[in-house]
C-alpha cells in the first residue's frame, strides 16, 4: 500500500476535477466554539490589504474577505469559483504574477497538496510587497475530544494508517520547519477545534465527507465500510482539528529584492 511522490500530482488533480468545491462544502460545514468558520478565522489573521488565495479552490475565502484574488491550477475548481472575484490559471510554484503585487498571502488545506511546498512559498515570497504576511491552515492533530479520538482511530484503522495521507506529510507534522525554511518568520501559530456537522440538511452528509478525504489506495470495499462508519456518526458532530500559522517574510528573504 501507498502512493507515491510522482502518483501524487495526478491523483489531486483527477480528484479536484471530479469534485470542484468540496473542501469548502467540508470548511463551511464546521464552526469553533465561538460559531465562527475556519475561512473567517483566516481571514481574520491577515491584514487588511490585497489578499492573493493561492490553490482558492472554489473560492470560498471571497466571501470574507474584501480585495480577494484567486489562483488555482484546477479548471473544474476555478469554474465554481468565477463569480467570486478575480481569478488566476496557474500553478502555484510558477505563479503569472509580477514581483511584489500583493499585500498579502492564504494557503488554505494547501500547502500540504502541492508538489512542492518550498518552490510554492518562494514564489509566494516573490509575488508579496514589502511587509506582506501569508496565512497558511493545514490539518492538525489535535485538539481532539476523546470521543473524536475514538471516532478517528476506527476511520483510520480501516483506513490501514495510522494519520490520514496527504501528497506533503512533513506539511502537516512540521508547517513551522516549513515556513521557516521557506523565508519566513513565524508570527502566531495557533490550533482550534471546529465541530464537523455530518447532516445533509444542515451540513456535509458522511458519504460526501467520506469522499472529501485524499484517500488514493484505498479499494471500494474498505471505502463502503468507511461510509458506513461516518453513517453511524450521522446527525451528529466530528471534532475537525486545524492549524493557523502566519508568517512574515524575514528580513534578507528573496531573490534580492529585499
Ligand atoms: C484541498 S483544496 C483547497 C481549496 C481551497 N483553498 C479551500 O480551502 O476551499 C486544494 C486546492 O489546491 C489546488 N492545487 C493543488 N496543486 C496546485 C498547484 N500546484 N498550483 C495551484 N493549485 C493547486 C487544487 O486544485 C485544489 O483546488
Amino acid at each position: 500500500m501507498g502512493v507515491t511522490s510522482s502518483e501524487w500530482p495526478g491523483y489531486v488533480r483527477r480528484f479536484h476535477d471530479a469534485r470542484p468545491g468540496i473542501t469548502e462544502e467540508v470548511l463551511c460545514s464546521a464552526r469553533d466554539v465561538h460559531g465562527v468558520d475556519p475561512y473567517r478565522w483566516v481571514a481574520r489573521a491577515v491584514p487588511d490589504g490585497t489578499l492573493l488565495d493561492v490553490a482558492c479552490g472554489s473560492g470560498p475565502l471571497a466571501a470574507v474577505r474584501p480585495a480577494w484574488t484567486g489562483l488555482d491550477c484546477s479548471m473544474a475548481e476555478l469554474r465554481q469559483a468565477h463569480r467570486r472575484g478575480p481569478l488566476v490559471a496557474g500553478r502555484a510554484d510558477a505563479m503569472p504574477l509580477a514581483d511584489g503585487s500583493v499585500a498579502h498571502a492564504a494557503l488554505v488545506m494547501a500547502l500540504m497538496v502541492v508538489d512542492s511546498p518550498l518552490d510554492v512559498l518562494a514564489e509566494v515570497v516573490r509575488v508579496l510587497s514589502p511587509g506582506g504576511a501569508v496565512a497558511v491552515l493545514v490539518p492538525a492533530d489535535g485538539p481532539l475530544t476523546a470521543r473524536d479520538a475514538f471516532a478517528y482511530g476506527l476511520l483510520l484503522s480501516l483506513v490501514g494508517r495510522t494519520a490520514l495521507p496527504f501528497p506533503r506529510p512533513e506539511v502537516v507534522a512540521q508547517p513551522r520547519d516549513v515556513l521557516e525554511s521557506g523565508g519566513f518568520e513565524i508570527v502566531a501559530d495557533e490550533r482550534r477545534r471546529f465541530e464537523l456537522r455530518l447532516d445533509p440538511r444542515g451540513g456535509i452528509g458522511p458519504d460526501r465527507f467520506v469522499e472529501s478525504l485524499y484517500l488514493p489506495d484505498i479499494g471500494h470495499r474498505r471505502r463502503t465500510a468507511l461510509r458506513g462508519l461516518a453513517r453511524r456518526w450521522g446527525s451528529t458532530h466530528i471534532g475537525l482539528p486545524l492549524r493557523l500559522l502566519v508568517g512574515r517574510v524575514r528580513t534578507g528573504t528573496g531573490r534580492g529584492r529585499r
